[in-house]
């Protein structure tokens, strides 16, 4: 089992961005209750259009959008009933929600759901049973965990019923207690739904973030959804974010879906709803990659095939009769030498820029066998213009 739609747009979004600090920013700033909820309840985006959200993810190649319905600090981005808090008693009064999912329909783009299972805000919010994200919690000393499940039951079955077809549920932070029941729940109201791992039974898939080490050999071996923001410290809307470089991006990108993974990759859009022009340029500038890209990188099976290439790092997938070679960290010279190739190629072509590459098949001075007379002959790819490349992890195809 793995995903059709392997990359999509993280949104995470809420009053926090009125702050322009950190999603967690409550916590974080240390910020008192009183301040931040008045705050909270005067959040009015006046220029939201998600439509222009969609139409960017597209342009970017993503297929789904994952959207914070509810953070850490209990604020509810749509129209729920569990609590007051939430973006219909705000000066701008509208679901937000429902009009992303309506945007989401009408161009063709699918909908997740994160849900933040630590809830500043709600009076039996605090979890002891969980190992983090708790420092932020109002109420510390009302504990109820039959109480929050029934508050997320109900939270869960409003998001799984009222937004049409929801691609993924992404719960945030495991809460250490099993109740196989929630999961249940979300499957009842969406038969189709994937469910991450960080809810309250181990779900579809996992969810590494940020920066990690891939599984041993490089493939994961379960469903993974992967993540990252552009914005280095915050996931939230962060005045004067550091952003990453397009080759970090990039590059973990290419490594992780050609792993078998799919991305999210996160903006935070600011106080009036607009995804402002820098988050924007640094999504495009992945974005120009991965629409060069995503015909090798959306779906694929591994070629097992040990190509014996040496100082280069790489994954082998095969998609109709064809072997791409991601070189996720890039190349080291402007050629590769294959040796345990089985037949002479048809064609070559190096992903990145589209042009057909030279090949030919010849010995080159590697380091003697003393058993030999002679060197192996290698498939030699040469004339590889990776330095115009070098801010992207570099992709060869092979046409066998
Ligand atoms: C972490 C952060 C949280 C963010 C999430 C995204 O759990 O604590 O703020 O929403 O990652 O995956």
């Amino acid at each position: 089992m793995n995903f059709d739609n392997k990359f999509g747009m993280f949104i995470h979004w809420g009053p926090y961005a009125a702050l322009g600090l950190h999603e967690q920013a409550l916590a974080r700033y240390n910020i008192p209750y009183t301040e931040y909820e008045a705050m909270a309840m005067q959040f009015n985006p006046t220029e939201y259009n998600p439509e222009e959200w969609v139409l960017l993810a597209k342009k970017c190649g993503m297929k789904y959008i994952c959207f914070t319905a509810k953070h850490h600090d209990g604020f509810c981005m749509w129209d729920t009933k569990a609590t007051d808090y939430n973006i219909m008693n705000t000066p701008y009064g509208k679901d937000v929600l429902k009009m992303l999912a309506d945007a989401c329909k009408k161009h063709g783009i699918l909908l997740s759901l994160y849900y933040s299972n630590p809830d500043w805000h709600y009076e039996y919010g605090y979890n002891p049973e969980s190992k983090s994200h708790q420092w932020g919690a109002k109420y510390k000393n009302q504990v109820n965990t039959v109480k929050l499940r029934e508050f997320i039951k109900a939270q869960i079955t409003e998001l799984l019923t009222n937004y049409g077809k929801i691609y993924t549920l992404f719960w945030d932070i495991p809460p250490c207690i099993y109740d196989p029941s929630l999961n249940e729940l979300a499957r009842k109201l969406q038969p189709d739904i994937y469910i991450n791992d960080r809810g309250w039974s181990e779900g579809d898939f996992s969810t590494p973030e940020r920066e990690y080490e891939a599984a041993n050999n490089g493939r994961f071996t379960r469903m993974t959804e992967a993540c990252n923001s552009v914005g280095a410290h915050s996931w939230g809307y962060r005045v004067g974010e550091d952003f990453y470089t397009k080759r970090h991006l990039c590059c973990a990108i290419d490594r992780y879906m050609s792993a078998g993974a799919s991305y999210l990759l996160n903006v935070g859009p600011d106080k009036k709803g607009v995804i402002t022009d820098d988050y924007c340029q640094n999504l495009l500038k992945v974005a120009d990659w991965y629409n060069r890209m995503d015909e090798c990188l959306e779906c694929h099976e591994a070629d097992d095939t040990d190509y014996g290439i040496k100082n280069n790092k790489y994954i082998a997938n095969i998609k109709n009769g064809k072997t791409y070679l991601h070189f996720y960290e890039g190349i080291m010279s402007n050629s590769v030498a294959i040796k345990n190739y089985t037949k002479v190629p048809k064609s070559v072509r190096f992903m990145n820029s589209g042009e057909s590459l030279h090949y030919n098949i010849i010995p080159l001075p590697e380091f003697m066998d003393m058993s030999k007379t002679t060197q192996d002959e290698l498939l030699h790819i040469y004339g590889i213009d990776a330095d115009k490349y070098a801010d992207e992890p570099i992709v060869i195809e092979i046409e066998w």
